[in-house]
């Protein structure tokens, strides 16, 4: 059996994903397929590299030396093309954190954020949080496929936009941003001196025939305008060990973000996220070109499945495994919509009203699972509805 098929049993291992069913859906036969992460083990080397460490037995200070550097270094040009240099680079615990970190560094309270909606949650949390003004970019649907709205976006910046939030590839809706749409972004970023912080963890993770292209590469100006943050917690299954980093050749930039790091008391990354990042980034390769192929025949399998027995339909989407069906032929609202997949088809999903008010009648599925779980799954939403 290949490894995206073995199913592991993750229950009782403090899983978020499967040890909160009862907790989040209130019943403990729902089959959860929401937070993202993956069901799937991460690849060999690093569980090897992991052990290996744990026989060393001694845990203490850690620190990130130039081999894990380099590790990050070679991947991004490998993987993305993407000269970086290793003093470019910052250490967070995760995204999220380094996502709160530069809002606070970079920008002031009441300073106007942009974000294109509907997006991960946690961007209208690090904007608020900090008493910062939330400006939306709603993206706009051309057929199933999410598109930016390029004229509102210019307006929006002429409104004075401090900074503005990327999600590439895209949470929830699944897009990764091609090169002129990312021009696009940039020629006006430009113009309008605007800062971008690119939340680019899903980047590893586009269909085979898709490519990632890092904002900042696409001109010297803006790399030196914008903070990338990246991570190989999603691409490899490694969220639990927290390791994760932000990019940016503007030492100005760069120094006021460690700065914050310091100032809250962040040093470091743990031993074991240490490790992992460096294993999974030396040796990974096969493994996530394996897992991108399983991702995508996924994907098709639940749009298939999906819009052919129901009136569901799936956005398209080029990267993540993350799927976003639009479920507004039930007619329902977030309530009943959610009320349908927990008490009905026992199906854990997020709720796409958690992403922007403006999707409240869609569902976000994670297909990162063995075939048998996401058949289950697809085949239980398929069943409710033709016992409705
Ligand atoms: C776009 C995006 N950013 C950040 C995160 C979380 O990152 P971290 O666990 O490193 O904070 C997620 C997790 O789902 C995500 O989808």
């Amino acid at each position: 059996m290949g490894i995206f098929e073995t199913i592991h049993n993750r229950k009782n291992t403090r899983s978020v994903k499967w040890d909160l069913v009862k907790d989040l859906f209130q019943s403990e036969d729902v089959l959860p397929m929401w937070v993202a992460d993956m069901d799937f083990q991460a690849p060999e080397a690093v569980n090897q590299a992991l052990i290996e460490r744990a026989t060393h037995g001694i845990y203490g200070y850690t620190i990130v030396d130039e081999s894990v550097k380099s590790s990050i270094v070679n991947w991004i040009s490998k993987r993305h093309h993407w000269k970086i240099e290793s003093h470019w680079l910052s250490f967070s615990p995760g995204v999220v954190t380094t996502l709160h970190m530069a809002i606070q560094a970079l920008t002031e309270p009441d300073d106007a954020i942009l974000i294109q909606t509907p997006v991960y949650t946690p961007f209208y949390n690090v904007i608020e949080a900090h008493n910062r003004k939330i400006v939306r970019n709603p993206l706009i649907l051309d057929g199933n496929k999410y598109m930016i709205d390029f004229l509102d976006f210019e307006e929006k910046l002429k409104q004075g936009i401090k900074a503005f939030i990327l999600c590439n590839p895209h949470n929830p809706v699944g897009r990764v941003w091609t090169k002129e749409e990312l021009e696009k972004m940039v020629t006006l970023c430009e113009e309008y001196n605007v800062l971008i912080i690119s939340d680019e963890i899903h980047s590893d993770l586009t269909f085979p025939n898709k490519k990632h292209i890092s904002i900042a590469s696409i001109s010297e100006e803006i790399a030196n305008n914008s903070v990338t943050c990246m991570a190989p917690s999603k691409t490899f299954n490694l969220a639990g060990l927290q390791a994760s980093y932000a990019i940016t050749p503007n030492k100005i930039i760069r120094e006021k973000l460690d700065q914050q790091f310091f100032t809250q008391g962040f040093h470091g990354l743990n031993t074991m996220g240490n490790t992992a990042l460096e294993a999974a980034y030396n040796y990974g390769e096969e493994w996530l070109d394996g897992l991108r192929e399983i991702i995508h025949s996924h994907y098709h399998f639940v749009k298939d499945k999906l819009e052919k027995h129901t009136k569901l339909r799936v956005s398209d989407g080029d990267g993540t495994y993350l799927v976003w069906i639009d479920c507004s032929s039930l007619n329902l609202d977030a309530k009943g919509l959610k009320k349908f997949f927990n008490e009905e088809a026992k199906v854990g999903l997020n709720a796409g009203v958690d992403y922007g008010k403006e999707a409240e009648q869609y569902m976000r599925m994670n297909i990162a699972c063995p075939k048998e779980i996401l058949e289950e799954g697809v085949y239980r939403i398929i069943q409710a509805l033709q016992n409705r």
